[in-house]
């Protein structure tokens, strides 16, 4: 039996955020809403809850998790040190989207960190995620709290869907907003190095890191990189249907997926369609769900992985799915997609 609870997203109501602070220090799994997915939580501190997260999401051992903090004040404990462009980047995104890799202190238990020296770690801008660690009392283990391999959850009813039975709690806190994951940065080593492309973007962080690059693994689409997030290399995001993702010229794309959903329907497929507002009425067959205008992509982040769910829901067989440009937040949302469409990319 999992709890569910609604608590206001402004401004959390503070005895039924103490229920679910309550549950974290007696080592249980708290699903939470944060500005880019909701969390799946537990102590970070205590080995034991950290490996219940792994069991609920059948989540491979070898991936580490992300570590939550309030207060800036909680991440020296946890890291060896702190570079002073480390510290600049906390100042200008936290809390936001960016989760910054340091060395890691012995405090940080080893299935945290999968093994490796270095630990992840956020501060995420949602009141009702920082009032649950700040009542917590505790740094908060979180991976998106999805069962893996699933889009990440942007709704509580999403993790109602993958968890329910299997946590103790889920606060529903209504909708994030941002609607992908942190971009995950390597601040550990001689050069800032991004590992996940996310909410804060490349040109975002080149404002104060002119040299900050991308692990080769997100640049090239060739799946024998092996990148340096171990989260990166699993088949990801995928929904139950196979989807090929068609990427260049608008108009191509179109044409191509026209094609496409005619040769699968004729045989016998049901074929879904993830268009955009500028195109959805140029198709006229399968089942056809737009993201949003190709002029926020914002809008388009935000309902990337509930419309994912959905063509599931509609049992469909073959997603068909128009690429976006990867400027700015288009980045993220290029790289899901990729992941959601396995190796299926073509190129018109
Ligand atoms: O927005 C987010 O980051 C969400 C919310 C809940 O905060 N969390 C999230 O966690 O996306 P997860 O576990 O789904 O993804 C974390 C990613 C994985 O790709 C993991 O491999 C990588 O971060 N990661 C964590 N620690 C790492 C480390 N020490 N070295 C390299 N990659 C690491
Ligand atoms: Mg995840």
């Amino acid at each position: 039996e999992t709890i569910i609870i609604k608590v206001n997203k402004q401004n959390p109501e503070k005895a039924l955020i103490k229920k679910g602070a309550d549950i974290i220090k007696s080592g249980g799994l708290v699903a939470f809403p944060t500005e880019t997915v909701y969390g799946l939580g537990a102590n970070g501190l205590d080995e034991k809850a950290v490996k219940k997260i792994f069991i609920a999401k059948g989540r491979p051992q070898d991936n580490p998790l992300i570590l939550h903090v309030a207060e800036k004040d909680q991440v020296s404990p946890l890291v060896e040190f702190i570079s002073k462009e480390a510290e600049e980047l906390m100042e200008k995104f936290w809390p936001g989207p960016l989760t910054l890799l340091f060395k890691r202190s012995k405090l940080v238990p080893d299935c945290i960190t999968a093994g490796l020296d270095t630990v992840a770690i956020r501060m995420p801008n949602h009141p009702v995620a920082l009032a649950l660690i700040k009542a917590s009392d505790v740094p908060i283990a979180a991976p998106s709290a999805n069962t893996s391999g699933k889009p990440s959850p942007t709704l509580a009813s999403h993790v109602k869907e993958d968890l329910y039975g299997k946590i103790h709690m889920i606060i529903d806190g209504g909708k994030t907003g941002i609607g992908v994951e942190s971009t995950v940065l390597d601040m550990s080593g001689d050069k800032p190095l991004i590992l996940r492309p996310g909410g804060v973007t490349l040109e975002q962080l080149r404002e104060i890191l002119p040299y900050v690059e991308e692990d080769l693994s997100i640049i090239k689409d060739d799946e024998n990189i092996v990148p340096k997030s171990p989260g990166q290399k699993y088949k990801h995001y995928a929904p139950k249907g196979e989807m090929y993702l068609f990427i260049g010229n608008l108009d191509n794309i179109v044409n191509a997926i026209d094609e496409y959903a005619n040769k699968y329907i004729e045989l016998g497929k049901k074929v879904g369609i993830m268009a955009t507002d500028e195109t959805k009425s140029k198709y006229n067959k399968g089942i056809i769900l737009s993201l949003g205008t190709r002029k926020n992509k914002e809008a388009i982040a935000r309902n990337l992985f509930s419309t994912l769910r959905k063509f599931d829901e509609k049992g469909v067989d073959i997603i068909l799915a128009e690429g976006v440009d990867s400027q700015g937040i288009g980045k993220a949302i290029m790289n899901r997609m990729k992941k959601a469409a396995g190796g299926n990319i073509i190129r018109v």
